[in-house]
């Protein structure tokens, strides 16, 4: 008998390393920063396009800031072989996807790629359910680095299993792929997908707008922002809510309202997924998407996605607790008029487990930085003075030097 539960445990254990040694937790310790295609390009994607995004993403400063995933979204395949395997869109990726890889591998980035557990995509393209482990053998074959799963034409499965099928046929497929998984929060998959999958999305899809819901049930930033609220407890090293991709530089927003995006995405340990056309952003937008900063409040190894603190009127508090018992604080201006802010650090009084494990505590004083100006605001003796614009932030750290 104990022969037997002995084994059991080794072909658990075994099937959760993967081939290079990493265990599957160990593939996504940060959030997973990159590009994907979707929210700029939609359907009309091809091998030139995305080797041109690939180029950018080196020569932009962006691989540099942290970025190294290129996904394609929807659209790229087109058909089963009478043999069932995944075929690309001959006219659009002619060099097929391995080459692909390739190119994207010789410029130092990552690969990622797109299908859907259902039997369709959202785009009426072949979905994978029925196919799981031979795409998981394809995309290994491919050398793909990522997946993003999606969960239209569903049928009506148990999403929990249908997402551990894919991520079963990954784990087995011998080479490691992140695993995102898109099923828009319907499921609640932050109570199921740890060990599953590397990133879940927790809403339905992202509008370039702030505030803002459309018809077919897309919604803005601060629609996003709420739901965010309480699932903090859920994120961790290996394991993180996904308020889905940046609408950074798509021409919907202000600056401050991008500027507020990314703070807010940075905040919330988000995977930092671009989702603009990189080959000609604006030095705006260049400056949001690389500030090194503002990108290291969300690469901060201890994964403490931000909770939101405290409420007043259209002034918000968010605070993430840092490495070394540091902490960000993003004061936010949901509004349309200019706020007041006067901060009074010694009234900061809540308990939160997530402060008292990262060490963060007021009986220090610490400097106080403003990310984006980069400039000293004094310390947490006085009070925070400062006026916030509509629809914009003041991202701060409370810094030990
Ligand atoms: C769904 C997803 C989006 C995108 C599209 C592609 O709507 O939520 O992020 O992948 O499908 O069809």
């Amino acid at each position: 008998m104990k022969k037997l539960i002995l084994l059991g445990t080794l072909l658990v254990s075994s099937a959760l390393i993967t081939i290079s040694g990493q265990t599957f937790e160990e593939l996504a310790p940060t959030p997973p920063m990159g590009w994907n295609s979707w929210n700029k390009f939609g359907c009309d994607v091809n091998e030139k396009l995305i080797m041109e995004i690939a180029d950018a993403m080196v020569e932009s400063g962006m691989q540099e800031a942290g970025y190294e995933y290129i996904v394609i979204d929807d659209c790229w395949q087109i058909d089963r072989d009478e043999k069932g395997n995944i075929v690309p869109d001959p006219e659009r990726f002619p060099s097929g996807m391995k080459a692909l890889a390739d190119y994207i591998h010789s410029r130092g980035l990552k690969f990622g790629i797109y299908s859907c557990a259902g039997s369709m995509t959202c785009q009426q393209r072949p979905g994978s359910r029925g196919y799981q482990f031979q795409d998981a053998l394809q995309y290994a074959e491919w050398n793909v680095d990522y997946l993003k799963y999606d969960w239209c034409l569903n049928e009506g499965q148990n999403a929990e299993a249908a997402y551990k099928t894919m991520s079963d046929a990954l784990k087995a497929c011998g080479r490691p792929i992140v695993f995102s998984i898109c099923e828009w929060g319907s499921n609640e998959p932050w109570k199921w997908a740890k060990g599953i999958g590397h990133l879940w999305r927790t809403t339905a899809d992202i509008q370039d707008c702030f505030d803002c819901v459309s018809n077919w049930g897309g919604i803005g930033v601060l629609q996003i922002l709420d739901i965010q609220v309480g699932l903090e407890k859920y994120a961790g090293p290996g394991h993180w809510n996904d308020p889905d991709m940046l609408e950074v530089g798509n021409g919907g927003m202000t600056y401050s309202e991008y500027r507020a995006h990314f703070s807010l995405w940075c905040m919330l340990a988000a995977p930092l997924m671009a989702g603009n056309d990189l080959r000609n952003m604006d030095d705006e937008t260049r400056h949001i998407l690389t500030r090194k900063e503002v990108i290291k409040i969300n690469q901060d190894t201890l994964g403490i996605q931000a909770f939101k603190y405290l409420a007043l009127g259209d002034l918000e508090v968010w605070v993430k607790p840092l490495e070394n018992g540091e902490a960000a604080f993003c004061f936010l201006n949901r509004g349309n008029q200019t706020a007041d802010l006067d901060f009074d650090w010694h009234k900061f009084g809540i308990y939160h487990r997530s402060l008292k494990k990262s060490g963060f505590s007021l009986s220090r004083e610490y400097r106080i930085i403003d990310l984006w100006e980069g400039k000293d605001l004094g310390t947490t003796s006085q009070n925070l003075v400062a006026r916030i614009r509509p629809h914009d932030v003041l991202l701060i750290k409370c810094s030990n030097r």
